[in-house]
């Protein structure tokens, strides 16, 4: 009998681009396809060297240049021509969302849009609703289910397979996949549900035989393939907690595990695979056998990787997550995208609405900032009320306006644990949302509005109003493994890090339990009646 390595790693590919939730809604990844990914091979391919030098310039880690060396100048091309041909539909839908918007704004000055509709490009007709907000800024309400029912196709996902040996993987997020001879491309869609079999024998057995039938592999794969298995057991970790306290496990970044003898509660999964080095950190085998609640966030790529929840979906009784500012085109439905990657059970919650369970509650919570001032809601913070006990997770929150946590106490009053984001210099908003834009922003305006968390007096703030107990800084994209996503590379003197070291010594200073988490850490909080 056989199990899957727990070194093997399987890798989300859309169009052979590493998959996020931006390239699952149909408009979001018109514009991706287009602002991002023809961009940076048509600049590949008109200068090689130019990226082959910039990858390897430290200041320009995680900026838009392709890490292959210079040498793939033919492959890229070939990936230019088959994206203008299996991404047509969606290029033209860009165009069309692009010519729309450029009409409003021309057209739409306070009168009736009525007379519009007959000018929005023909792709998007019956599928926008065309609005003012009070001040007649016009703006369109896409209804995103019939774009995911027209333009969503999913014969260009795949998974690649392979074995890793160590924590390093170039950035994924600006380099398209070229076949590599060590990888092994499962042409399947994401929601497949072969993937939670196979994903199921990291720990249950299988017949080798069995699962080469069931992912058609070939021949000449057979022996790659074969080799991702092993005879060996896998290793456990003490899996599912039966104590009577609560059990609460740092898995790196914002992942962190909730735990009590009846629900299990998991936030935003980035899970290493098992490497053996200097590092410590807890990995697949460490999770409990069902998890009840997959909890995210908010939609940034490090808080919804599909690498890690497609592994886990198998295992996922509920995936809770925030409801979207309907209709807008830079904040699509999680609940849409976490469906169409094959999720079931699907929590779709509002700010101060309450999941229940057994031994208490998840309650949401506000969360504001980090998302460059743009009107994005699907984000939400968390305060885990259980056994008597309260969790926050508070992700990225800037806190912007100190009075919010006023109400929030209101709400929960005293927290016993926060975890806190302390990423208070983020990217500009060109980063991640700049193929959304319709006009350029100013370099100035893009520098001012950034994926920025609180820095120390704003951390400190939270610390004071919630009354927290303990107080720890997490998501902070430090974990070698997190690398190939977060294009992260902090010194001594990044003001991530000074800002940080500054709240925990505020913390400590007032006898507040504090300290920037790195790799792994448990605790186990007593019950007490
Ligand atoms: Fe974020
Ligand atoms: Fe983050």
């Amino acid at each position: 009998m056989h199990y899957l390595k727990s070194t093997i790693k399987a890798e989300p590919l859309i169009w052979r681009w590493y998959a996020w939730p931006y390239l699952i809604s149909p408009a979001t990844a018109a514009c991706n396809i287009v602002g991002r990914h023809l961009k940076i091979m048509q600049s590949y391919v008109q200068n090689p060297k130019i990226h082959a030098q910039a990858v390897e310039d430290p200041k320009m880690l995680g900026g838009p240049f392709i890490d292959l060396e210079g040498e793939k100048v033919n492959e890229i091309k070939d990936l230019i021509e088959d994206t203008k041909k299996n991404c047509q539909a969606l290029i033209a839908l860009c165009d069309a969302l692009r010519e729309l918007d450029k009409m409003l704004l021309n057209e739409a000055k306070g009168g009736s849009l009525e007379a519009l509709y007959d000018r929005v490009p023909t792709m998007l007709r019956g599928m926008v609703e065309l609005v003012y907000d009070l001040n007649s800024h016009p703006s369109i309400r896409l209804i995103e289910p019939f774009l995911y029912n027209t333009y969503y196709d999913t014969s260009h996902q795949e998974i690649a397979l392979g074995n890793i040996t160590g924590d390093f993987r170039k950035f994924v997020y600006s380099t398209p996949r070229i076949n590599q001879s060590d990888e092994i491309y499962l042409k399947i869609p994401f929601s497949d549900k072969r993937l939670d079999s196979l994903f199921r024998h990291k720990y249950e057995p299988c017949e080798l035989k069995s699962v080469i039938k069931l992912f058609n592999i070939t021949a000449p794969e057979q022996k790659l393939f074969e080799s991702f298995f092993t005879t060996i057991e896998p290793r456990r970790n003490n899996n599912n907690y039966q104590e009577k306290g609560v059990r609460v496990r740092y898995f790196g970044h914002a992942c962190i595990l909730i735990e009590t003898d009846c629900v299990s509660i998991l936030f935003d999964p980035v899970i290493s695979y098992e490497i053996n080095n200097d590092i410590s950190r807890y990995s697949f085998s460490d999770l409990p056998d069902h998890i009840d609640y997959v909890v995210i966030t908010h939609s940034h790529l490090d808080h919804v990787m599909f690498e890690t929840l497609l592994q886990l979906r198998h295992k996922t009784r509920h995936i809770v997550f925030p409801s979207n500012q309907n209709g807008g085109l830079a904040d699509p439905s999680l609940k849409l995208i976490l469906q169409h990657i094959g999720f079931t059970s699907l929590l779709n919650l509002n700010e101060l609405e309450r999941v229940e369970f057994k031994d208490g509650e998840i309650l949401t919570l506000p969360f504001f900032g980090e998302h460059c001032d743009l009107n994005i809601q699907s984000k939400l913070s968390y305060c885990v009320n259980i056994k008597g006990k309260k969790f926050m997770l508070a992700a990225d929150s800037n806190n912007l306006s100190e009075p919010l946590y006023e109400h929030i106490f209101n709400f929960t009053g005293p927290i016993d644990m926060l975890f806190l984001g302390m990423e208070c210099e983020g990217a500009p908003l060109t980063w991640t949302y700049g193929p959304l834009l319709i006009n350029p922003l100013s370099r100035a305006f893009d520098q001012s509005r950034t994926l920025s968390g609180s820095d120390s007096n704003k951390a400190w703030s939270i610390v004071e109003k919630l009354k927290c107990k303990y107080a720890y800084v997490y998501a902070m994209g430090q974990e070698p493994w997190l690398n190939h996503v977060m294009a992260l590379n902090y010194s001594p003197d990044s003001p991530q890090i000074i800002e940080s070291n500054k709240f925990v010594a505020k913390c400590l200073a007032a006898g507040i339990e504090s300290e920037r988490l790195f790799g792994k850490k448990e605790w186990v909080i007593d019950y007490c009646e």
